[in-house]
């Protein structure tokens, strides 16, 4: 069955088609790959006296200030949306702006996914924890099963458990989706491209792997400037191309500093992001966040996000620095590639992680001190482990004063 509104003629569908094994139209739900999309007439004509959408003709009523009101806000956003899809795909240096999807958030990306492509009440998820934990809710509103094969947690490290993945996935056909986090959150680690093309190319598999590199940039702005991850490709994107079954989620939440906006892109070829634009909300991006995209996709934009990462890399660097001076914290788990780290309080007698404790000095820097981090001590792999987000060099500062304050 061909997907609605995907233009044949323009793609060479015979090149597209790796791995062998993927056949699209089996894990589209039957629904979703026969729906209509929503159309109006603004997908035809986007000029002249503008009588078509029940807007308000008046203008907005912003009060004063009329602040933004350039950018027409009593009108329904425009789908060109300043040219962001296209910013987009040239920044990930994909072929086409077809290949990229903008979303409300990639929190809404993992909830599409799920939608678009797995039973409810029939198929599953498979997820790696310890991990972002959105993907088992989405499981959840979905009524999706979840499977979980753990990250390999040994001495910190966390790893891909590649064979426990392919085993799962040859034992129960029903999986129609993987999430791979990478870098991962809460264990700042990235997973190697060689773990995700073996999932790829697992042939029992009928399903979509999604890689959801939020944190991404953080650790190709290190590659860049030659200080980790040697000249092998660490994004998945780099796959996009050559795998139909692969969707990478991204967003301007974290590198790009723009979480208040909203916009989460997922990269995947043309056929998968046109079924992913078919069944979202129409106008789901709204004229505001579409044009504080494409200032943030400008080159003004773009250096200053890089100039941003590059501090937010030497302030994780300095923060690792002075948690090692701690005594009553252990060695941080991971690989810190993000903009984040994962640490263990421990005992005082004997120098082991201690969950407790973890909470006791979250609660403790929150309520009294207003410092707040994240307990992620029950999470697995992560006993008495709170994760810091990178601050500025003063916050920085302070939640290393407090944290010593509170385990002297
Ligand atoms: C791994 C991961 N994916 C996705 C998200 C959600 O990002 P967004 O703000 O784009 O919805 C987060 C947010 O913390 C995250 O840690």
């Amino acid at each position: 069955m061909t997907i609605q509104g995907f233009n044949v003629a323009a793609w060479d569908l015979a090149k597209a088609h790796k791995p062998e094994h993927f056949v699209l139209d089996r894990v589209v739900r039957p629904n979703i790959l026969s729906l209509k999309p929503y159309r109006c007439a603004r997908d035809d004509y986007q000029e002249g006296v503008l009588l078509d959408a029940n807007e308000n003709a008046l203008g907005p009523s912003l009060g004063e200030q009329r602040i933004n009101s350039f950018l027409d806000l009593h009108r329904y956003p425009d789908p060109g949306l300043f040219g962001t899809r296209a910013a987009v795909t040239a920044l990930r240096h994909l072929p086409d702006p077809a290949y990229t999807f903008l979303g409300v958030g990639s929190d809404e990306v993992i909830d599409l996914l799920q939608r678009c492509f797995a039973r409810p009440g029939k198929e599953k998820i498979l997820i790696c924890p310890p991990t972002y934990g959105m993907y088992s809710v989405c499981a959840a509103v979905n009524d999706l099963d979840i499977v979980q094969i753990p990250l390999l947690t040994q001495e910190g490290k966390f790893a891909l458990d590649t064979p426990a993945v392919l085993a799962a996935l040859e034992a129960d056909p029903s999986i129609r989706l993987v999430f791979i986090c990478s870098p991962g959150n809460p264990t700042g680690t990235l997973i190697s491209l060689e773990d995700v093309r073996a999932v790829l190319d697992c042939a029992a598999f009928e399903g979509l792997v999604v890689v959801d590199e939020a944190y991404i940039d953080f650790a190709l702005a290190e590659q860049t400037q030659g200080k980790k991850h040697g000249n092998e490709p660490i994004s998945a994107i780099e796959l996009v191309p050559e795998y139909e079954n692969l969707v990478v989620s991204q967003t301007l939440s974290k590198s790009f500093g723009l979480a208040g906006i909203r916009m989460g892109l997922a990269f995947s070829q043309p056929r998968v992001i046109q079924v992913m634009n078919n069944t979202k909300a129409p106008y789901s991006i709204s004229t505001p966040t579409a044009f504080y995209a494409s200032q943030a996709l400008s080159e003004s934009g773009l250096s200053m996000m890089r100039t941003n990462v590059d501090t937010l890399v030497a302030n994780r660097n300095a923060l690792l620095q002075a948690l090692a001076t701690i005594p009553a914290l252990g060695a941080v788990l991971g690989a810190n590639d993000a903009n984040f780290v994962l640490v263990p309080v421990l005992d005082a007698p004997h120098g082991k992680p201690d969950s407790q404790r973890a909470a006791q000095v979250y609660k403790n820097m929150a309520e009294h001190s207003g410092v707040v981090v994240r307990d992620r001590s029950k999470e697995l792999g992560c006993a008495g482990c709170l994760r810091i987000s990178v601050g500025t060099a003063e916050e920085n500062e302070q939640c290393i004063a407090l944290l010593r304050a509170q385990l002297a």
